[in-house]
C-alpha cells in the first residue's frame, strides 16, 4: 500500500520504517526540515535498536522516503497516518495544534479518496474532530475520505520489534471497509494469530490512555509500597517477587524505582485527567498516581541531600543513566534531569554519563555551570562524594566496583533501579541506598 506518514519522530520513524519492511510504500513528511535533511543524508535522528539498518535498507530499496512537501506526501499516500507530538498543554491537556494542522494540510492536497488515521495519543473526540477539520478543508467537497485511530503502543528501546510483534493493533473506525483495509494493512504484523482489535473511535483513543494510566499505576501503587517498606524494615525487592507470582497480579511493572518518566506516561495521565475533569468526572486515583510519582523523585534527591547534611556546596555527584529508562536517548520528563537540575541548585558538581542520551542532555544543560558529560561510567565517578544511578543499563549492573572504590572521592551510591545485592555493596565498603530495602536488605539471596 502507499502510506503517509505526518511527523518523523519516534513513533513516526518506526511506523514508517516498519511498513515499509513489510514492502509498502511509505513517504514520511515532516515540519522539522533539518530533522528531513539528516534522514535523507541516511543520519538517524533519534536511538532506537534496529532502527538504522531498517531505514537506511528501505530507502535503499525505494520504499521509504523523507519530504517536507506536503503535497508530495498526500500525493503519494492512500493511507495517512498522522503521528506528529501531543505535548501537554498549560493545564496538562494535550496540545493538538500539530495534529490539526496536519488534518488541514492533508484536507487542503487531498485529491482522491484516502483514509487518515490519528496514530498519536489523542483525547477522546479528537479523531472526530479531524475528519470534520478534513471535511471544512477540502478543496474539492466531493472527495470521500474516512478517519480511523490505531493508537501506537511501542516502547521507545524496543520499538522496533513491538511494532514488528505486536501484543495487540487496536484501530477505531466507523465502517467495515476502513476495518478491512486496516486488517490488511497489519496482516504481516499479526502471522502468529489475530492481533487487530477493532472498535467504535472513542474506545480506541480511550483504550491509549487507560493502558498508560494503569502502567503507571502499576510504578506508582510499587513505589508507595517501597516508602512503607523502608520505614517498616521490609524488602520491597523480596515483597515483589513475592506478589509477582500471583498470575492475578504478574511481575512485569512492578519494580520500585526513581518513578515514571519519558515522554508518555507524565504527559497522558495529565491529559486523561484532563479530559476527566472536562467531563465533570473526579479522578482520585490518577491524582495519586500522578502525585505519588513526583514525589517519588523529590524522595530520592532529599535522601542524598541528608546524606551530605542538608548541604551539596562543593560536592560533587556521579550519574549513571540520564534518559528515563535504558535504550533510549529520550531525556523528556526524566527523573535525572530534575534530580540533576536541583543538585545544581544546591551547588553540587554533576558529572554524568549515559551510554545514548549524552547529546540531547548536552543540549538540555547547555550553558550551565557545574555539569559536565565525562565519556564512560568510571570516569563518571572519579572525584565523585557520591553515585546516583536512575538507568538499568545492562554495562551499570555488574560494576567493578573495587575500581570505583578507588576512583571516588566517598564511597556512596544512591541506587534508584535496585540493581545491586545490598549485603554485598555494603560488605565491600560502600554506603549503599537503595528503594525501599532495609540497611541488610539482601533481596531474598540469603
Ligand atoms: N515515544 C513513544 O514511545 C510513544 C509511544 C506511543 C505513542 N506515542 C505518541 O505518539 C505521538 C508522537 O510521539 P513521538 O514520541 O514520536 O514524538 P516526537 O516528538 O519524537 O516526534 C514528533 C514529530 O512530529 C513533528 N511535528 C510536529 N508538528 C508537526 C506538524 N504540524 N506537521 C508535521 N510534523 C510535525 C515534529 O517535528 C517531530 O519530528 C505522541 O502523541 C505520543 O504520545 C509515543
Amino acid at each position: 500500500m502507499r502510506i503517509g506518514i505526518f511527523g518523523v519522530g519516534y513513533v513516526g520513524l518506526v511506523t514508517g520504517a516498519c511498513f515499509a519492511e513489510m514492502g509498502n510504500t511509505v513517504t514520511c513528511y515532516d515540519i522539522d526540515r533539518k530533522k528531513i535533511s539528516r534522514l535523507r543524508k541516511g543520519e538517524i535522528p533519534i536511538y532506537e535498536p534496529g532502527l538504522e539498518d531498517l531505514v537506511r535498507k528501505n530507502v535503499a530499496e525505494d520504499r521509504l522516503s523523507f519530504t517536507t512537501d506536503v503535497r508530495e506526501v498526500v500525493e503519494n499516500s492512500f493511507i495517512i497516518f498522522i503521528a506528529v507530538g501531543t505535548p501537554s498543554g498549560r493545564r496538562g491537556e494535550a496540545n493538538l495544534e500539530g495534529i490539526f494542522d496536519s488534518a488541514k494540510k492533508i484536507a487542503e492536497n487531498m485529491d482522491s479518496y484516502k483514509i487518515v488515521v490519528t496514530k498519536s495519543t489523542v483525547p477522546v473526540g479528537t479523531t472526530e474532530r479531524v475528519e470534520e477539520i478534513l471535511r471544512e478543508n477540502l478543496k474539492d467537497p466531493s472527495i470521500e475520505f474516512d478517519v480511523a485511530n490505531n493508537p501506537e503502543f511501542l516502547k521507545e528501546g524496543a520499538a522496533v520489534d513491538d511494532f514488528m510483534y505486536p501484543d495487540r493493533i487496536i484501530v477505531g473506525c466507523k465502517n467495515s471497509r476502513v476495518a478491512e483495509i486496516m486488517k490488511e494493512l497489519y496482516a504481516p504484523f499479526s502471522r502468529r494469530g489475530e492481533k487487530l482489535i477493532v472498535m467504535d473511535v472513542r474506545s480506541s483513543e480511550m483504550t491509549k490512555y487507560a493502558a498508560n494510566a494503569m502502567l503507571a499505576t502499576r510504578i506508582s501503587f510499587m513505589n508507595e509500597i517501597a516508602r512503607v517498606c523502608e520505614a517498616v524494615g521490609a524488602d520491597v525487592e523480596s515483597v515483589r517477587k513475592g506478589i509477582g507470582s500471583d498470575p492475578r497480579i504478574g511481575n512485569k511493572f512492578i519494580y520500585p524505582g526513581v518513578g515514571f518518566g519519558g515522554s508518555c506516561f507524565p504527559k497522558d495521565l495529565r491529559a486523561l485527567i484532563q479530559t476527566a475533569r472536562e467531563a465533570g468526572v473526579k479522578t482520585s486515583l490518577l491524582d495519586s498516581v500522578v502525585r505519588v510519582n513526583e514525589e517519588q523523585r523529590r524522595l530520592f534527591f532529599e535522601k542524598v541531600l541528608t546524606y551530605f547534611g542538608g548541604n551539596l556546596k562543593g560536592r560533587t555527584l556521579g550519574v549513571w543513566g540520564i534518559a528515563f529508562k535504558p535504550k533510549t536517548d529520550d531525556i523528556r520528563e526524566a527523573p535525572a534531569v530534575d534530580v540533576m537540575e536541583w543538585a545544581l541548585k544546591e551547588g553540587a558538581r554533576v558529572k554524568a554519563y549515559d551510554p545514548v542520551a549524552v547529546p540531547n542532555a548536552k543540549a538540555r544543560f547547555r550553558g550551565q555551570k557545574g555539569v559536565s558529560f565525562p565519556r564512560g561510567p568510571y570516569e563518571a565517578v572519579k572525584g565523585a562524594d557520591a553515585l546516583l544511578i536512575f538507568t538499568e543499563w545492562p554495562v551499570f549492573r555488574e560494576p567493578d566496583f573495587e575500581k570505583m572504590k578507588k576512583l571516588m572521592k566517598n564511597p556512596a551510591i544512591f541506587d534508584g533501579r535496585n540493581l545491586y545485592t545490598p549485603a554485598r555493596v555494603r560488605s565491600l565498603g560502600f554506603d549503599y541506598f537503595p528503594i525501599g530495602r532495609p540497611i541488610d536488605g539482601d533481596g531474598g539471596k540469603l
